[in-house]
């Protein structure tokens, strides 16, 4: 793994403009349970039997108990030495953006900048019928609407059947375009449109996964691994 890692060094080193890609996989060391990994939270359930639109607008109990659950736990989690290490990497200026699959909130919290959430995010609530913003505590209360009255307090995050948050797309495709190396980071890419990504770079790209899945890309150097362990590496020889 090290002369791998050496490699990524000397990518990074010769690039004008890096963007990172992550998943769930960045944050398992954080104690996050990824979704598809082998000790995954849904390895055995399909992702959108719960997170998804219909599961929202069908059973509404089912939904809010699931999202309370895993947003409490998110909570309580702290970032890890390789978030902290994105974020020096981009004070440097060897980093210029990440965009992220996660909602976890802990590439900010570990001080990154430029960070583009994908998937939504947990700071802010809103009601899924009038879109009127919602207080955290509503939500976590159970309260319905103040606005309309319906039972429909929700996280802004993506739900399956649901488009991705626009700016944050569109943020993410003018820095992919114009990058030219694009680093991803503990992703099955798996869910669409985010395995598109890889897709739009045009210079060359590096996948650091803890089990190799990502069957169908070609990756410019592939280093198997964990997630801590590359950017504690990677930190050594910067
Ligand atoms: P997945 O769970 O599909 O993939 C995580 C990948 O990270 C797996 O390939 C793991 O092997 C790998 N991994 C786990 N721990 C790692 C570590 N410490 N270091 C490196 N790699 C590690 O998660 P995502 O691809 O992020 O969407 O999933 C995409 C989306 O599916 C999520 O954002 C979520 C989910 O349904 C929505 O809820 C809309």
């Amino acid at each position: 793994m090290e002369n791998k890692v050496r490699e990524l060094k000397d990518l990074m080193e010769k690039a004008r403009h890096v963007v990172v890609l992550t998943g769930a996989g960045m944050d398992t060391e954080s104690n996050i349970p990824d979704f598809r990994g082998k000790d995954g939270l849904w390895r055995n359930l399909d992702p959108r039997l719960l997170a998804s639109v219909d599961t929202f607008e069908e059973n509404y109990p089912l939904f809010r108990e699931f999202y309370a659950t895993r947003l409490k736990l998110l909570e309580t989690r702290q970032p890890h030495r390789g978030h902290y290490i994105l974020a020096e990497l981009e004070e440097k200026g060897l980093i210029q953006a990440i965009a992220t699959q996660n909602v976890s909130r802990l590439h900010h919290l570990a001080g990154s900048k430029h960070v583009y959430e994908l998937h939504g995010n947990i700071r802010t609530f809103r009601c899924h019928y009038c879109n009127e913003p919602a207080e955290p505590e509503e939500f976590f209360d159970n309260r319905n609407c103040s606005h309309c009255g319906q039972p429909g307090l929700r996280p802004n995050v993506t739900l399956f059947g649901e488009s991705l948050p626009t700016d944050a797309w569109n943020n993410t495709m003018t820095e992919v375009l114009q990058s030219d190396l694009l680093i991803v980071i503990g992703t099955s890419l798996e869910v669409s449109p985010v395995n598109q990504i890889p897709r739009f770079a045009k210079g060359k790209t590096v996948y650091i996964n803890d089990e190799i899945a990502a069957k169908g890309y070609h990756f410019d150097l592939v280093i198997q691994g964990k997630a801590k362990k590359v950017l504690e590496q990677l930190e050594q020889l910067i």
